[in-house]
């Protein structure tokens, strides 16, 4: 039984072939998934997916790369939505350096807007870091995230800055990445969080895992991750699994 903590089964990746894709997620295992929004057009899709499949529950946010898009509408947009039973979290949101559509400084306004929403409505925060962990790790405090925790999603630095996010009340998660053969931050990392902070997610349709990589990732591939993930902490595949699935049950408070 897994929990694929981080998909977008709401993108056009899988307009043709959506319901075939659930279906071999099932069979692979996977019991429950969180389909994350991140602007106009995901986050409805979310939403509506969420509504017609029980195991299916949603986050919403606003991408750092799409800030300089976010004005007072979609902020109040998110809020609303955040009383909706399947909306289990906010997010994706954090900062992105690679890409420029977005300033810094506006990056980081609206990373603080969508922190303290998330602490009026007690939702976790799902974080998105792309070459930004110092100033990612400096906003959480400042806005003390702590209150609410969350997750860092698809975690991609070394164990150096793991204490930090523990610290903070943060879960890390692990995708594709981990299975790499030459990535070995994620593998260290793999081995370093505590056994009741650790997600697995495929960030799925990107970072599939070996050896589907370069290919369209999907949920079922979730597998490939866990089971990685089971070998370099020297357990069992079943044992991860119960554990991942009980951590992110607990941080999104799924009763069932
Ligand atoms: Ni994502």
């Amino acid at each position: 039984m897994l929990f694929d903590t981080h998909v977008h089964l709401n993108v056009s990746h899988f307009d043709e072939d959506r319901e075939e894709v659930l279906a071999r997620a099932e069979q692979a295992g996977v019991k429950y998934m969180v389909v994350v929004g991140f602007d106009h057009e995901t986050i409805p899709k979310a939403i509506e997916m969420a509504e017609q499949h029980n195991h299916i529950y949603a986050a919403v946010g606003w991408h750092p790369v799409d800030a300089i898009d976010m004005t007072a509408k979609e902020l109040a947009w998110l809020e609303e939505l955040s009383n909706h039973p399947k909306v289990v979290a906010l997010g994706e949101m954090g900062l992105d350096y690679h890409w420029d559509k977005s300033p810094k400084d506006i990056q980081k306004e609206v990373f603080r807007k969508q922190i303290r929403l998330a602490k009026k409505v007690k939702l976790p925060i799902i974080i998105h870091n792309r070459e930004a962990t110092e100033d990612i790790v400096e906003i959480l405090q400042e806005e003390d995230a702590k209150e609410v925790g969350g997750i860092m999603h698809c975690y991609n630095d070394s164990v150096e800055y793991v204490d930090s996010c523990l610290e903070m009340n943060f879960y890390i998660s692990l995708g594709g990445p981990v299975t790499f053969k030459n990535a070995n931050l994620p593998k260290e990392v793999a081995k370093y969080v505590p056994a009741d902070r650790l997600l697995i997610e495929t960030d799925c349709p990107f970072l599939a895992p070996h050896p589907k990589r370069g290919k369209r990732n999907e949920p079922a591939y979730v597998q490939l991750i866990a089971e990685q993930i089971a070998a370099l902490r020297d357990i069992s595949y079943d044992e991860l699994s119960q554990q991942t699935t009980k951590n992110a049950k607990r941080l999104f408070q799924i009763q069932d």
